[in-house]
């Protein structure tokens, strides 16, 4: 179960990015220890669980203003419907670790690929107000 997110350039119906997000639940003894705070276990998190972006796109920035879309959407999600605090991704390979890496998602202890944020840090990156936390 995800909504999936499309971006056509103006004009077109041709699909140049897209991620997909859905409800998810981390334990919390799984997430590196700054994350870990609370009693709550497991903990309510969002899943990016796809983002591509057209191949002949990548390197202009447009990758980065994806994710922006994405994480922007699940700010305002967490404070306007159910809370959840983290958001995790799974990395398809070492390059997109980096890129997540890139802006500020911590790899989780015992699987390297998987990375999560704080939803509230990044609400505070993209000076959004904070969520219900
Ligand atoms: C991941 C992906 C969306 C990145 O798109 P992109 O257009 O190449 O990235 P951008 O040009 O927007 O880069 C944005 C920033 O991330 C940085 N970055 C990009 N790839 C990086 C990497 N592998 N490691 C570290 N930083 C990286 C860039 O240097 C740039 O930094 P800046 O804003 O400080 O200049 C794109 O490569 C893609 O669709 N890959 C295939 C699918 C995929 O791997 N998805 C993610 C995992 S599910």
């Amino acid at each position: 179960m995800s909504s999936t997110f499309v971006w056509t350039p103006d004009g077109s119906d041709q699909a140049v990015g897209y991620y997909s997000l859905v409800a998810h639940t981390v334990t919390r003894g799984s997430l590196p220890s700054k994350l870990r705070s609370g009693r709550r276990d497991p903990i309510p998190a969002a899943l990016i669980g796809k983002l591509a972006l057209a191949g002949e796109l990548h390197g202009e920035g447009l990758g980065g203003q994806l994710l922006r879309d994405a994480l922007e959407r699940l700010v305002v999600a967490s404070r306007s419907g159910p809370a959840f605090r983290v958001i995790v991704v799974d990395a398809v390979d070492k390059a997109a670790e980096g890129f997540y890496q890139h802006y500020g998602f911590q790899p989780v202890p015992d699987r390297p690929s998987r990375l999560v944020i704080h939803v509230g840090r990044v609400a505070e990156a993209l000076g959004m107000n904070a969520a219900r936390q």
